[in-house]
């Protein structure tokens, strides 16, 4: 029978066995699988992990700082890098989506090869890869390992993917790989985070991003998502999130006319992301979610939501 205790045991065992006394790095992206294959690294070859942790500017508001604290709380050997301007300077002025996410893409290489170059004689490449991510190779790109993939045909690799590979967690399924990190202490906020994208904000930016654009997403995704965790609805949603729309609308304030920004929240829930159905809200606090974002982020007067299933929209804008 398969136990999440037995899986750890036998894995760390096995981990041992492969690298032995060698250096190992892993990019973290704050998401669960890579997260959960650090920590079980961690157990098995402890400060030999070298954990990478790379804020491309486009992750949630304070994520990158609190992400890290945490990080440093599970005793993970974790180097944070703030690549932020790199990754802004690199998407200035591109408004098509695959071209973004090719640009965060090549950035986030660039960025974790020079970190890696730093680690002395590291021999090993470990990845977060699970095994629906094996079955299923076109899966996302723009994340730490699934970048990797779509990089693959690319000539002149750079050097951290000469690395030999260890992916401690591609024979097993996401429930399985939340039940290992619970068995491991991982905390359950840490364990039911919504899925994120690789690209970040990026992708719920539509068109050019600037990083006054991001500073405004930040705040509007904020209220939402905090209002998810106040009114108990977190948990009750696979993935929620705020877009960015590039279009003004007209609004009043006082007796001035406004031409502000338009933002579309979006709350679904799915099994794993290829079909979707946004979730039914309620009204309520949908109403309080809106005034608070229009009166609290400078910039935008009109919120709406997203009533689209996937297929045919995707959870996705972009
Ligand atoms: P879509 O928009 O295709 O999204 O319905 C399905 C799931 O995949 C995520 N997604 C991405 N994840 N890089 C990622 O790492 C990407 O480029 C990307 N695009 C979409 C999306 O957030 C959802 O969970």
């Amino acid at each position: 029978d398969w136990t999440p205790q037995s899986f750890v045991e036998e894995t760390v065992e096995a981990i041992q066995e492969k690298v032995g006394n060698d250096k190992v790095v892993l990019g973290l992206s704050g998401g669960v699988d890579s997260t959960i294959a650090a920590v079980l690294l961690n157990k098995a070859i402890g400060d030999n992990l070298y954990c990478i942790f790379v804020n491309n500017g486009l992750l949630r508001k304070n994520e990158f700082e609190s992400v890290l604290k945490q990080y440093e709380g599970m005793g993970l050997n974790v180097k944070g890098v703030d690549a932020s301007e790199r990754f802004l300077t690199a998407l200035k002025g591109i408004e098509d989506p695959e071209k973004k996410r090719k640009a965060i893409g090549n950035a986030f290489i660039e960025v974790f090869d020079d970190e890696a170059h730093q680690i002395t004689d590291v021999k090993w490449l470990a990845q977060g890869t699970i095994y629906p991510d094996v079955i299923e190779s076109v899966s996302a790109t723009g994340g730490p390992s699934a970048t990797i993939k779509s990089h693959h045909n690319v000539g002149g690799l750079p050097d951290f993917m000469k690395l030999k590979i260890v992916e401690p967690l591609r024979a097993i399924f996401k429930d399985e790989v939340r039940r290992v990190g619970a068995s491991l202490g991982v905390s359950p906020e840490l364990l039911g985070r919504h899925p994120f994208p690789g690209p970040g904000l990026g992708i719920r930016i539509l068109g050019d991003i600037t990083a006054e654009k991001v500073r405004m997403l930040q705040e509007v995704d904020a209220i939402f998502i905090e209002g998810l965790k106040a009114w108990g609805l977190y948990d009750k949603v696979w993935q929620a999130g705020a877009m960015l729309l590039p279009v003004n609308s007209v609004g009043v304030m006082g007796d001035e006319r406004t031409y502000e920004k338009c933002v579309a929240l979006r709350a679904v829930e799915s099994t794993d992301g290829m079909t979707a159905d946004w979730v039914n809200l309620p009204y309520e606090f949908l109403q309080k979610t809106s005034n608070e974002i229009i009166n609290k982020v400078k910039g935008v007067n009109r919120v709406v939501y997203d009533i689209s299933s996937k297929p045919p929209a995707t959870i996705e804008w972009e």
